[in-house]
Parts: C-alpha cells; structure tokens; sequence
C-alpha cells in the first residue's frame, strides 16, 4: 500500500488526452511558448559547458544569477539582495518546496479554482490541506477578497495566487491584489505568488503580490519568459531567513540546480528585453485573434483577458468538457479541458494562443463548427 499523499495524485487530464491526439492536429494545448530560446543564450549554455560548468554548484543557485535576478526585482522592492533568492528548477520545483517548507501537517492553504493544476498535490505532498476560492466569470475570473477572508480559519498558513492566471488569462487589478495583501497581513498569513506570467501582460503592467506584503513568496522562471521550459530554471524570491530554509529542503531534493544552465540563463538576463518586446507583440496579435474569432462563437462566452497566453470560454452545449475536448481532437484540435484545472472549470475549455496566427486561425474554425453541430 502507497501512503494516501502519493496514491490520491492523480496524472493530469489533459496528459491523457495530448497521449490520444492524432499527429496532425493543431496543437491550442500548449503551455510553453511555441518559439524557440534566443541563440545567444544556446551559445551562452554550450560556452558554460566548454568552460567546465559541468560540475555541482551551491544548493541555493550560483551567486551571479542570485544576484541578477535580485537586482531585476528592485522595482518591486528596493532592499531585494541575492540572499533573497533561490535559483530552483523551474517553478514547479520552487513552488513544491516553498510549500513544503511553510506548510506544517494540517495546515491550510487557500487555491484558486479553476487554478494551475500543481497547486493542490503540492499542498497535499507537504502534508497541508488545500481549500479553494472560486474565480468566476463574472468576476473576470479575479478571486473576490470576501470570499478569501471569509475562508481563513486559524489553521489557514498561506493564500496561493497565479496573476496572470493558468487557466483564464486574467491579470488581477491593483486593489483586489492589495486587498488580498490586507488580508493576508491582517492575518500574519504567507501568500504564495506563481507570477511565471508576468512577463506576458498585454494591457497595463505586471504587479507582485510583493509589493504589498511582506511575506509574500514569489515563485517564478525562465520557462516561458525565455521560451527554455525544457531547460527547467525558476527561482523562489522571499525574505533571507525562508530562503535559507528553501535551501535546506531543495538540498535534500536535488543537491544543486543544473550548473550550466544558470550561467546560460545569465545571459538571457541581459538580453531579456529586447526577446520580451518581440514576443509579446507576437502573442498580443494572436490573443487579439482569438478573442476576435471566439466571440463569434454564440454558444462559448470569452471573457476579455489580459495575460499569460490563454483564453477560457465557458461554452453552453451541455457535455463534460474532457468530452468536449475529446470531439475537438478528434476533429483535429487539442485543447485543454476546464475539468482539469478544477471543479470550476468544468464547463468550460482552456485554448492556448502559444501557436501561429495560421494554425490559431484554423483551430478554431473546426472549433466553431464542431460547436454548432454540438
Ligand atoms: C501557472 C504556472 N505555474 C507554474 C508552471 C510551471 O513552470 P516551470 O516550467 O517553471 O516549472 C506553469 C507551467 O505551465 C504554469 O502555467
């Protein structure tokens, strides 16, 4: 018998369902950026293998990169250091272990539903309790600060938040981030910020849960801001005395993370910019696309979205959405089912723009008229 913590993980749905996908089938699916990383930054990887990066690196991540990625935040804080980050492998392994090291057993986080689908094992592995907040439609999918307060009980350690958002594309307004801040301050309570989208915000700027609350753990990487999700580096940002902490723990999990790759990623932090610039008008185009052909769609409602690289119609013909999305593929689209990313999220279908205008184009033609014969 397998302890309940690892037998009750479940794969993800929309694994599946890329397994089943024929070859040809444009893939709305993808969570990466479908563009290749900058050269400069695959010679920067190859140099630092010829330079004899081959070996073990500190466990909190070289102190370059450290400080690099400190310096980048001094506009969210000013008295950001290199002691305040953790280089980690990828966000996914930075949110495991910040999870892992502030949740004690029973403890309670706050997540988002529908929400990235990490959110609730990681809270689960670390032997806490995952409570969700609803993100509606209505509401533009932003989390309603009420609700937030009215989940808070003594055990409650941290509220987990994801702006932009995987699933919906939303990006959340100054006060409502401000007022889940108070909150959270109030309460002497963690916020937990997955900002891996920040640098995908299409209208007006990026703001971190940072800025207005101390203890706020940002959770970031370089997956999809470099478009190197393969290469697996993120990075945790938080106060000096969690990031030694974090540093124990990824210690115990993977010694260091990859040493060639950070000095690869160090160079992307030079050229960031300019590779930002470029794909962010790329993926504003595409979002405007969809949106354009989604809301000639009667039967999906598409809320206007802001960010990340995701649109999340709530469509009116009354079948599950893995159904759904298993007569799209079959039709020869691959998205994502809302099931997936919560009970929420039913009803509802995740389409990435992470593809050409061409392909995003045609998709969601066969969408439309796999719909209207629905
Ligand atoms: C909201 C969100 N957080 C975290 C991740 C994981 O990112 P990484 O590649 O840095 O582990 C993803 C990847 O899709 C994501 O969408």
């Amino acid at each position: 018998m397998f302890p309940k913590r690892v037998a009750s993980l479940q794969f993800s749905g929309i694994r599946k369902l890329f397994e089943a996908a024929p070859a040809d089938a444009i893939n709305l699916g993808l969570g990466e950026p479908d563009i290749q990383p900058p050269r400069e930054i695959i010679e920067a990887f190859k140099n630092a293998l010829d330079r004899g990066m081959n070996k073990y690196g500190p466990s909190a991540g070289i102190m370059e990169l450290r400080k690099a990625i400190a310096e980048n935040l001094k506009s969210y804080r000013r008295d950001v250091a290199a002691e305040n980050i953790i280089v980690t492998v990828g966000a996914t392994e930075g949110m495991r272990i910040a999870c892992e090291t502030i949740l004690g057993e029973g403890d309670e986080a706050l997540v988002p539903n529908p929400g990235f689908i990490i959110y609730g094992p990681d809270v689960a592995l670390a032997g806490g309790k995952a409570i969700d907040y609803t993100l509606k439609l209505e509401n533009g999918f932003c989390p309603d600060p009420d609700e937030i307060q009215s989940l808070i009980t003594p055990r409650t350690k941290a509220i987990i938040v994801n702006s932009p958002s995987n699933p919906t594309g939303a990006v959340y307004s100054d006060a409502v981030i401000k007022a889940i801040c108070d909150i959270a301050t109030d309460h002497d309570i963690y916020i937990l910020s997955d900002e891996v989208y920040h640098n995908f915000v299409y209208e007006g700027t990026h703001t971190s849960f940072a800025r207005y609350h101390d203890d706020t753990i940002i959770v970031n990487s370089f997956s999809k801001s470099l478009a190197v999700t393969g290469w697996r580096i993120g990075y945790v940002a938080t106060s000096k005395e969690i990031v030694e902490h974090l540093a124990k723990v990824q210690y115990y999990t993977l010694a260091c993370p990859p040493t060639a790759t950070q000095y690869a990623i160090l160079e992307g932090m030079k050229i960031r910019k300019q590779f930002r610039a470029k794909m962010l008008a790329e993926f504003k185009a595409r979002r405007d696309l969809a949106m354009a052909k989604l809301s000639k769609m009667p039967s999906f409602e598409t809320p206007p979205v802001q960010g990340a690289f995701y649109v999340f119609p709530k469509y009116s013909q009354g079948l599950r959405s893995e159904d759904f999305a298993m007569t799209l593929l079959k039709a020869g689209v691959i998205c994502a089912p809302g099931a997936a990313f919560g009970s929420l999220g039913e009803g509802h279908l995740r389409f990435s723009y992470a593809n050409s205008r061409e392909n995003i184009s045609a998709a969601l033609d066969i969408v439309r008229e796999v719909a209207e014969k629905l």
